[in-house]
């Protein structure tokens, strides 16, 4: 067996040479191709039929397949117009930290296994603490995206502000804004619906803090135990920045544990000219922020910070008989009692050799182009009829809409949406739409530090284009 493996080894060497050399290319013509390439039923069928063979084929064939027939599909949401969703537009710097934390696959989740990639692991995660006001007894882990790093916060909320007798009367609170992460993360963590109120946001689509005060004060009154408010900090859809001092206050005031969601927009903390925006963020007990977004970083890398690194071991530490060779002071704490997961990759290390290949000031300019992109979409915007800006340029983020006034509700809804699929199959962008406050709009979301002027100017002019082609054809 072990001889047959070294053979195969051999042939794996090989494969990564010729795999390196088409993956250059793919990066080299990828502004050239579409930023959406659809699969057809025909394809997705020959997929499902190719089962596992009974004996190994050539490596080499292997590779090609993975390229052309799988990876080759999908929204590329590194491509510099991509602008649906939150793109992902992973640096090269990421890529290879990630390529040679898989290549070593060090065991990172106790300082005892990995001492030196938990150390960088840690001073990075103390480097993010510091960016975002928090002190010396601050800390986080990395974890595998936002959804993971709010619900990891949210369980040391519950675990500080509740225990066993009280978890039935814990509420939390949420904004109509708040990414379906947190509700999905309160539910799992044993918060059902009933007990999470969506507090309404004002016209910035900013949760209205009066009501969350209001909010709070019925549910005391009804003998509940409010334990945790979850502010965002860059909402999914608009950008928007919650009040983050009004809501620390009544945080404060109520004993109640606050989180910040920053999966998109914590990242803002490391730009020079705009951290002032996330003014507060600091008083916050937990945050959430994604690297694998406006960091720029390949799949599998978040962060969660909290301001005391005790309310992480306090809901994540167990030492089983088989661990206890593994205990370390909480000065080197171990990954493993800071979170869920016990086996888990260095994930820190690709962002921390991006942050050494760029420096902060890099890290900080390229954040700052994304809010750039926007504005420029959104003065093309501005520039031609008929346009409404449902929420302007912030954080990188711009919605709109074409609403000419001869045009019901629903005609307009019905041509937005057709603009977006006629965007989307034509491949030059990926615009997708999303509602507002019972709009429907389109979106820009646009962070690719590769992304020009010329390419947001020339997307805003193709869906004028298309708004004008369509208009006839919606109204009844
Ligand atoms: C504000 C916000 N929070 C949380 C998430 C979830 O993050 P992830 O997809 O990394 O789990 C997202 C994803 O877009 C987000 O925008």
């Amino acid at each position: 067996m072990s001889i047959k493996m070294h053979e195969l080894d051999q042939k794996v060497e090989e494969a990564i040479e010729a795999f390196t050399f088409r993956f250059r290319a793919d990066k080299r013509d990828r502004n050239a191709r579409s930023a959406v390439n659809e699969i057809d039923e025909h394809q997705i069928e020959q997929l499902k039929h190719r089962g596992i063979p009974n004996k190994g084929r050539a490596i080499q064939d292997i590779v090609n397949e993975l390229v052309d027939d799988i990876f080759a599909y999908g929204v590329r949401t590194d491509h510099p117009r991509f602008f649906g969703f939150i793109p992902g537009p992973a640096s090269r710097l990421s890529w290879l930290g990630d390529i040679m934390t898989s290549a070593y696959n060090i065991h990172a989740g106790s300082w005892a296994n990995g001492p030196a990639a938990s150390c960088i692991e840690q001073e990075l995660i103390h480097w993010l603490c510091q960016q975002a006001g928090y002190g010396d007894s601050s800390g986080g882990l990395f974890v595998s995206g936002g959804s993971m790093a709010n619900m990891t916060a949210l369980i040391a909320a519950r675990d500080k502000v509740l225990d066993e007798r009280t978890l039935h009367l814990g509420v939390a609170y949420v904004s109509d804004q708040s990414h379906s992460s947190v509700m999905k993360g309160l539910r799992i963590i044993g918060i059902p619906s009933h007990r999470i109120r969506t507090v309404a946001t004002d016209t910035s689509f900013r949760m209205d803090s009066l009501l969350l005060r209001t909010a709070i004060e019925q549910d005391l009154a009804a003998g509940l135990i409010p334990f945790a408010v979850i502010a965002t900090a860059g909402t999914t859809n608009t950008g928007s920045i919650d009040p983050l001092r009004q809501i620390a206050a009544i945080c404060q005031e109520y004993g109640i544990w606050m989180h910040v969601d920053g999966a998109y927009g914590a990242s803002v903390m490391l730009s020079l000219k705009y951290r002032h925006l996330l003014d507060g963020i600091g008083q916050a007990d937990s945050i959430s922020w994604d690297g694998h977004k406006w960091l720029f970083q390949t799949y599998g890398c978040a962060m969660v910070l909290v301001k005391d690194k005790m309310d992480l071991i306090r809901s994540f530490h167990v030492r089983p008989e088989y661990l206890k060779d593994l205990e370390s002071d909480h000065s080197h704490a171990n990954a493993m009692d800071l979170g869920v997961e016990l086996t888990r990759p260095a994930r820190g290390l690709r962002l921390w050799l991006t942050l050494q290949g760029l420096g902060s000031l890099g890290m900080s300019e390229a954040i700052e182009h994304g809010f750039q992109l926007a504005a420029w979409a959104e003065d093309e915007l501005r520039k031609k009829k008929y346009w409404e800006i449902v929420s302007p340029a912030q954080l990188a983020i711009v919605n709109f809409r074409y609403a000419p006034a001869d045009l019901s509700e629903d005609e307009r809804h019905e041509l937005n949406q057709r603009i977006s699929k006629s965007m989307i199959e034509n491949g030059y962008a990926g615009v997708f739409t999303t509602e507002l406050h019972g709009k429907k709009v389109l979106r820009i979301c646009a962070i690719h530090p590769e992304t020009t002027e010329s390419d947001v100017r020339n997307t805003v002019r193709i869906l004028n284009q298309y708004a004008l082609e369509f208009h006839d054809a919606v109204k009844r």
